[in-house]
C-alpha cells in the first residue's frame, strides 16, 4: 500500500491586515481581552478583488511553483471551504480554469469546516491509492483550504467577529512508497447548533469594512464556551487515537499541528498531556481562526521556516462547525 506525502505548500494572505487595536475602534472589545482569551493579535480580510476563489488559486499556484510541478501534472483538485464564491461550478473547477488544469483532472469541493483539510487528505489518500484519481502522467493532487469568513461575520457580535480571518493555503501531495499516513474523520450533526450559520441570504459582495445592507444576512453564530468544551475533548481524543494508530507517542512526534482557533484550547491540552510548547506550532496570533485554511496555513509556514524536513512525523488535528473533528498522521 502507498501513502500520500505533502511535497509542497503555498499560501495566499489577503491584503487587509486588521489588528486588535483596529477592531477596538468599531467593536466593543479590547486588545487585552482578545489576546488574553484567544492569543490572537491580528487577522487578514479580503479587500476589493480578493475572495476565497482568488486566494485559493494564488495558494495553489504558489504550491506548484514551490515544488516545480506544472499544472499538466495535476490529477486531482479538492477545495475545502465553508463559504465559497459560488456553489456551481465548484471552486475546485474554477481553480482548474484559473491555473490551466484542463486535461480532465477530477475536481470538487468539500465542506467539513475547520476539519476540511484533514477530510481532503483522507479523500485524496483513498482516491489516489485505489487508482480512481491521478495516474503516472498526473501523479499530483492539490488540496486547498480557503476561506473568506469576513463575509459571514456580524461586526455587532463581539463574541465572534474578533476571532475569524480570511486566508488560503494549498498542499501538493502524491503517493510515496516511503510515506506513512493515517487519518480519522468524524462528525456529530446533532450538536451542530453550537456553531452555525443560519440559512438565509448572504451578502456575497460585502468586503470589510463595507456596511452590510441586509439585516437578515446569515451571520456566523457560535456558542463559544460550548465549542471550547467540545474542542478540548476532541483534541485530546484525536491525539490519543493518532498515537494508537501510528504507534508514535505524542512525546516522540515532531509536531502537533492543531486547528488555529484559540491558544487556550491548545495550551489546555498541552498542559494536561505534559508536552513541551515547541511541539505545538501556532500562527493564530497573525491570522485568527481561518477555518478550513488554518491547518494548511500552519503547515505552509512551518515548511517555509524549514521545520518539515525529510523524516519529520507530525499529527494534524482539526475541530469545528458541524460539529466535525479529524486527525491525521503524516510523514515528510
Ligand atoms: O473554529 C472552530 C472551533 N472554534 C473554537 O474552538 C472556539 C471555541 N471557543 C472559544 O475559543 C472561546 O469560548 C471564546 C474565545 C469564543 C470566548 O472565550 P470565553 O473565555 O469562553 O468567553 P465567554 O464567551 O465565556 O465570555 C466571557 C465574557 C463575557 O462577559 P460577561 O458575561 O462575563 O460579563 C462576554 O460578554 O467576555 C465577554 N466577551 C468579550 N469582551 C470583550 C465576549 N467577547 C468579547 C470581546 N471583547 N470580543
Amino acid at each position: 500500500m502507498s501513502f500520500i506525502k505533502i511535497i509542497g505548500m503555498g499560501k495566499a494572505v489577503p491584503s487587509i491586515r486588521v489588528r486588535n487595536q483596529d477592531l477596538e475602534k468599531t467593536v466593543e472589545t479590547s486588545d487585552a481581552w482578545i489576546r488574553s482569551r484567544t492569543g490572537i493579535k491580528a487577522r487578514h480580510f479580503c479587500g476589493k478583488g480578493e475572495s476565497a476563489l482568488s486566494l485559493a488559486a494564488a495558494a495553489a499556484e504558489n504550491a506548484l511553483r514551490s515544488s516545480a510541478v506544472i499544472p499538466a501534472q495535476v490529477g486531482l483538485v479538492i477545495t475545502a471551504c465553508v463559504n465559497p464564491d459560488c456553489f456551481v461550478p465548484s471552486m475546485a473547477c474554477l481553480v482548474e480554469e484559473k491555473l490551466g488544469i484542463c486535461h480532465g483532472a477530477a475536481a470538487f469541493d468539500i465542506n467539513a469546516a475547520c476539519s476540511g483539510f484533514i477530510y481532503s487528505l483522507q479523500i485524496a489518500q483513498a482516491l489516489m491509492e485505489n487508482g480512481s484519481a491521478c495516474d503516472q502522467a498526473h501523479p499530483y493532487a492539490l488540496l486547498i483550504g480557503t476561506e473568506q469568513l469576513s463575509r459571514m461575520l456580524n461586526f455587532k457580535d463581539r463574541s465572534t467577529c474578533v476571532l475569524f480571518g480570511d486566508g488560503a493555503a494549498a498542499a501538493l501531495v502524491r503517493l510515496d512508497d516511503e510515506a506513512v499516513f493515517f487519518s480519522h474523520t468524524a462528525a456529530r450533526g446533532d450538536a451542530g447548533k453550537l456553531f452555525a450559520q443560519t440559512i438565509g441570504p448572504n451578502d456575497m459582495n460585502a468586503h470589510y469594512p463595507a456596511a452590510r445592507t441586509d439585516p437578515a444576512a446569515s451571520w456566523l453564530k457560535m456558542d463559544g464556551p460550548g465549542v471550547f468544551r467540545f474542542a478540548v475533548t476532541a483534541l485530546e481524543e484525536e491525539i490519543r487515537l493518532l498515537e494508537e494508530k501510528s504507534g508514535v507517542g505524542a512525546g516522540d512526534i515532531d509536531y502537533i499541528v492543531c486547528h488555529q482557533a484559540n491558544a487556550r484550547i491548545i495550551e489546555h491540552v498541552r498542559k494536561r498531556r505534559g508536552l513541551p510548547k515547541e511541539k505545538f506550532f501556532m500562527n493564530l496570533q497573525e491570522y485568527g481562526n481561518t477555518s478550513g485554511a488554518s491547518i494548511p496555513l500552519a503547515l505552509c509556514e512551518m515548511m517555509e521556516k524549514g521545520m518539515l524536513q525529510s523524516g519529520r512525523r507530525i499529527f494534524c488535528i482539526g475541530f469545528g462547525a458541524g460539529l466535525t473533528w479529524a486527525g491525521a498522521y503524516l510523514t515528510f
